[in-house]
């Protein structure tokens, strides 16, 4: 593990199979940050739960996270991989963050507006306490360092806030790092394909949508082949794909996986039609993300190995968020009851 003394921690729920959106916006940058700082990566099967799910398809999600974390690169040497619900402290810290937490923090969370839709009624509690068991995910271990897409950035202020009011209101100015989100500006947002204004998303009815880490070649060129385009050739520059979505996220999307910048792709197709484009993005995706596939099927074809690694995160990371949370449990006033 590094020196630096800096944390990071993020996620991914075992909701399906993951996508390009989660590779680009997330787990790329989640690979290169072994590197420098101490990580700890998990799958978040509490948050899976706050909306319906069938146990054996979560069982096997929870796995096939592992093998794509895997076959993406992060290194249980390096790292420490786990499930979060075989870490008690998640919950237990969640409580007490709960008790910490405004009910009009929580109304301004966008992602619960999204995901409860028009029956917000018909919703779990879990889903709208989401954020805050999110907020213990991140403070147990005093992680500084929050690696995800656009999309949690809200959440992730909202883990500061908390942060914040626990210190303040135990007399502990120290207790809980504020932890800061880091956005990759150019990958933050992968799109739909089928819609360049709403998210990439493994719960998108639509397969179309999205190009999963485990597609095959024929499948991920139907899918940029059939993506959703407008009608005017392409432009030479940034300002002109205002108001284009789609010729946004095709573009940004060549850009991220070919290492290019947004410029540079748009002075190559200035004037040309998308079919081009995405003959380019085609070979691009395939070459990326297929060998991501390979050893996704690979990995997982061996599950006992993955739930070895499971077992040897959950103990690491027990052993730093237990004290962690047992330390904020003696602030809040709760008996301990050590026996020696
Ligand atoms: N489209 C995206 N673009 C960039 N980053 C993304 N992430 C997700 N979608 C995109 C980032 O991937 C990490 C893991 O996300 P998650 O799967 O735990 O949750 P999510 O954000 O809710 O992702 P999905 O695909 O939309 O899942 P469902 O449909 O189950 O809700 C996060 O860092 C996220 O920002």
């Amino acid at each position: 593990m590094s020196a630096s003394g800096k944390m990071v921690f993020s996620g991914v729920q075992p909701t399906g199979s993951l996508h390009l959106g989660n590779y680009l916006g997330a787990l790329r940058e989640w690979v290169r940050m072994q590197n420098e700082f101490n990580c700890i990566y998990c799958v978040v099967d509490l948050h899976a739960i706050t909306q319906p799910h069938d146990p054996e398809e979560l069982r096997a999600a929870t796995r096939e996270i592992v093998a794509a974390f895997l076959a993406c690169g992060l290194d249980p040497r390096r790292s420490i991989l786990f499930s979060q619900s075989r870490v008690r402290s998640h919950a237990q810290l969640a409580w007490i963050l709960n008790c910490v937490a405004r009910i009009g923090w929580l109304n301004r969370m966008t992602q619960f507006k999204d995901k409860a839709g028009k029956n917000r009624e018909g919703a779990s509690v879990g889903l709208y306490a989401y954020p805050v068991l999110q907020a213990a995910d991140i403070l147990a271990y005093r992680a500084t360092h929050v690696p995800v897409g656009a999309d949690q950035k809200q959440h992730i202020e909202l883990a500061r806030d908390i942060a914040q009011k626990f210190n303040q209101d135990y007399g502990a100015p120290d207790f809980f790092p504020l932890p800061e989100p880091r956005i990759r500006g150019d990958t933050a947002r992968v799109m739909s394909l089928r819609d360049g204004r709403s998210k990439m998303s493994k719960s998108d009815p639509s397969d179309m949508s999205r190009i999963n880490l485990d597609d095959g070649p024929d499948t991920i060129a139907r899918k940029v082949r059939r993506a959703r385009t407008d009608s005017d050739p392409l432009p030479g520059d940034e300002p002109g794909l205002e108001g284009r979505p789609e010729a946004a996220n095709l573009a940004g999307l060549l850009a991220s996986l070919t290492g290019r910048s947004l410029g540079e792709v748009l002075q190559n197709y200035e004037g040309r039609n998308f079919s081009e484009l995405k003959a380019e993005l085609a070979e691009a995706a395939v070459s990326v993300v297929v060998p991501i596939g390979k050893e996704i099927r690979q990995i997982s074809s061996d599950p006992a190995t993955v739930d070895g690694i499971l077992a040897e995160g959950a103990e690491r990371a027990s052993e730093i968020a237990d004290t962690v949370v047992r330390e904020a449990e003696e602030l809040v006033g709760f008996l301990a009851l050590d026996r020696h």
